[in-house]
């Protein structure tokens, strides 16, 4: 975590207060009870609510909170009417007729992008630095498995890895069993830190840092992949440093640099 981002531990219901205190522990943050948001010294608050475990930021016009709900909400709508196989992240990673390449999403994130190549039939290993986002992941996960039979059966084919990428693609190399496809989208630092970048995404910026480590990062996916690494960046942000992609797919508002290194049977 960056060193800007304040954040601690709340719950509201005493039913939570065993799992709060769990992870002030772990995280070394302070635990509180039922925070007012608007009068809140701290930037953001992990909530342990009802819902799930919630990332909220404070303030008096304090956005909804930033967590993992791959059963409702954008996530649901995606699987339901997002196109299939027909969008460009599945044509990016390479699923066509009787292909689901086994993916290592390096960048897991909040597990979005994840959960549509899981839907799609891939294996996905979701890997994760971020202490705060692999707990909202975990949790997402969790909630996923029992709240929904559909989406229990694609998140049984994600799993949950816990480290830094590069050390853990190092750890792939050579192995019988690495990852066909590996899925970069690191952090793409905005000079702007305007209003134009909403608030959620700040919080998210101010958690997880920059990703400058990003050509690494690629250096070690080309090294592990069997088949292609495949970067997301905004449409018109440069490549990453280093060696060209072989094919780019440009969509409205991202782009995938696919690095190819052997066809995918
Ligand atoms: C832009 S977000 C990814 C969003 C994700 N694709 C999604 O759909 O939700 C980048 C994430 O990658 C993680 N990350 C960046 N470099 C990493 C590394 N070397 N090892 C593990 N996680 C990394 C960051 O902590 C952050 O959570």
């Amino acid at each position: 975590m960056t060193e800007s981002a304040s954040l601690a531990v709340e719950y509201t219901h005493p039913e939570h207060l065993t799992r709060a205190r769990e992870l002030s522990e772990q995280l070394g943050l302070n635990l509180l009870c039922g925070a007012d948001l608007g009068r809140c010294d701290y930037e953001s608050l992990l909530r342990v609510t009802r819902e799930g475990l919630q990332l909220q930021p404070t303030g008096r016009k304090a956005p909804g909170p930033v967590w993992v709900d791959f059963v409702g909400g954008a996530v649901a709508h995606r699987r339901l009417h997002g196109g299939g196989s027909g969008q460009l992240i599945a044509k990016a990673v390479g699923v066509r007729q009787g292909v689901r390449p086994r993916v290592a999403d390096v960048t897991a994130g909040l597990g979005r992008d994840s959960f549509v190549l899981a839907s799609l039939g891939c294996e996905v290993q979701l890997i994760e630095r971020v202490p705060v986002i692999q707990l909202l992941l975990a949790d997402g996960l969790g909630r996923a498995r029992q709240d929904d039979l559909e989406v229990a059966e694609i998140v049984a084919r994600m799993q949950l890895i816990e480290a830094d990428s590069i050390t853990w693609l190092a750890e792939q190399a050579g192995r019988e069993d690495r990852p066909q496809v590996v899925y970069v989208d690191p952090m793409f630092p905005h000079s702007d830190k305007s209003a134009l970048v909403k608030k959620e995404m700040r919080l998210f910026r101010d958690l997880v840092g920059d990703d400058a480590d990003a050509g690494l990062l690629l250096e070690a996916a080309l090294a592990a992949a069997a088949n292609r690494v495949v970067v997301k960046r905004p449409r018109k942000a440069p490549v990453i440093p280093g060696p060209a992609p072989s094919v780019q797919l440009a969509g409205k508002s991202s782009r995938y640099d696919i690095y190819a290194l052997k066809k995918l049977a």
